[in-house]
């Protein structure tokens, strides 16, 4: 298994361009489903996590040819020939669920593995579930997967969400389209991964209103037709990078950034004491002056600050003036980069789901092992202001979701450097 190498210390200045969103391409991949005309993807992110979607597309007939470096993503899906989605794929990636919503409302059956928990939590599917059965889906759970049925197609339905899920949202939005009727979604997650779903969708023919909102309403129609469609910057990546001047001192311009996609988390950069600055070509961090301030961070569904962030903002905070508290609502254990970071000289206390950061004023490097995808990155960056040097292992969780990291940090001036595995 690689691990990565960073050397701490030194500003960071220069570019980093920000990559397609991965959280909006594992939504709109499976969209091809739904028609049996060509869907093309741009800007698609180059990651891990798009080839195992890739890969479980095509186990069900869709033709995925990756172009451009992959950058460029076309997709068929005019000979469906496999409803079954296997668990040796689902279980290396639980997003695999969102082709159960599209396969049923296309062919009226699917049968999809249960995804199994992850490092973070249980991450149950049961929101999915009722969502398809309030549109007339017929499921039943039988050795780890889920089979369904909508012998006369789907119905429009009302869904009313008890707590916010994208992908469950994901699911029923793409299953309502082609669904007999009118469908309204209350409590709809709002993130723009769900928005950039929505156009694409127009794109292909669907009808859907106030998506971005807590209600989503879509009239049903017979098909979609194919389309191309450029993913949304992601978020978290710019989220992720903008933290590498905060943490590090310098200025760094984030290529394709765009205020409205981290405005909760703008806030709390602010509050710490980060300057955010929007150019024509994206956003410009810096630290107003010296020492970083401690803030408090609470994890919401959007427009609140995002769970994917948490980890990242963590690491800021080790070294601020003063004590934070965060609390991570969304997910029951996604702060197991905590003790990493104490490994590093970090004072953090974790109770339940919350975890007191006291500042220190400054961590120092040590051996350190990922273990899910952005708690990875949260101890590249505290590796990239440590003294000395920090080793990160287990680096595939990395390769899920940010593309050639090694590139774009040194790219401003980290020395990072990714190490072969034996
Ligand atoms: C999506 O996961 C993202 N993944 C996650 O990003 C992100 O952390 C999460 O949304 C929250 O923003 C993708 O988009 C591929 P949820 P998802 O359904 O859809 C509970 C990353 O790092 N829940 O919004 O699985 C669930 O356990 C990943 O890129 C149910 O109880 O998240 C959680 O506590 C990590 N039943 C809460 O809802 C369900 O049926 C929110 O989960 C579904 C979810």
């Amino acid at each position: 298994m690689d691990s990565i190498l960073v050397s701490g210390g030194g500003e960071l200045n220069g570019q980093i361009p920000i990559a397609g969103a991965k959280n909006a391409c594992l939504t709109l991949m499976p969209a091809t489903l739904l028609s049996e005309e060509p869907l093309t993807l741009t800007n698609a992110p180059r990651l891990s996590d798009i080839k195992t979607m890739t890969e479980l597309l095509q186990s069900l007939g869709a033709e995925v040819t990756s172009l451009q470096d992959g950058q460029v993503l076309a997709m068929s899906s005019h000979d469906i020939n496999n409803h079954t989605a296997d668990y040796d794929i689902v279980r290396k990636m639980r997003a695999s669920i969102l082709v159960l919503g599209p396969m049923l409302a296309r062919d009226g059956h699917a049968v999809v593995s249960l995804p199994g928990g992850c490092a973070i939590g249980a991450r149950p599917v049961d929101l999915h579930l009722k969502a398809l059965e309030a549109l007339g889906a017929e499921l039943e759970l039988k050795d780890g997967y889920v089979h369904a049925k909508a012998p006369g197609g789907l119905k429009g339905g009302t869904v009313d969400f008890p707590l916010v899920s994208v992908g469950a949202t994901e699911n029923v939005l793409m299953a309502a389209t082609l669904a007999k009727g009118t469908t309204v979604i209350n409590n709809a997650a709002r993130e723009p991964e769900i928005v950039d779903l929505a156009d694409c969708l127009r794109k292909m023919g669907a009808q859907i209103d106030g998506d971005g909102t807590s209600t989503i309403t879509v009239q049903g129609v017979d098909r979609l037709h194919g389309a191309t469609h450029p993913v949304v910057t992601d978020r978290i990546e710019l989220g992720t990078y903008m933290l590498a001047p905060a943490i590090c001192g310098g200025e760094v311009e984030l290529l394709g950034g765009r205020l409205n996609l981290v405005g909760a988390f703008c806030e709390k950069l602010d509050a710490a004491g980060i300057s955010v600055e929007e150019t024509d070509k994206g956003l410009k961090v810096a630290r107003r002056n010296g020492r970083i301030s401690a803030v408090d961070v609470v994890t919401e569904p959007f427009p609140g600050f995002p769970t994917d962030l948490q980890a990242q903002m963590m690491a800021l905070l080790c070294t601020a003036n003063g004590t934070s508290v965060l609390e991570e609502k969304i997910f029951e254990n996604r702060f197991m980069h905590a003790p990493e970071l104490i490994r590093m000289g970090a004072q953090i206390d974790v109770h339940g789901g919350t975890a007191t950061v006291t500042g220190v004023d400054r961590l120092k490097g040590a051996p350190v092992m990922a273990t899910d995808l952005r708690a990875s990155v949260s101890l590249i960056l505290a590796g990239l202001a440590a003294e000395g040097e920090t080793v990160v292992s287990r680096v595939y969780h990395l390769d899920r979701g940010y593309e050639h990291v090694v590139g774009k940090l040194s790219g401003v001036g980290a020395k990072i450097e990714r190490i072969k595995g034996q």
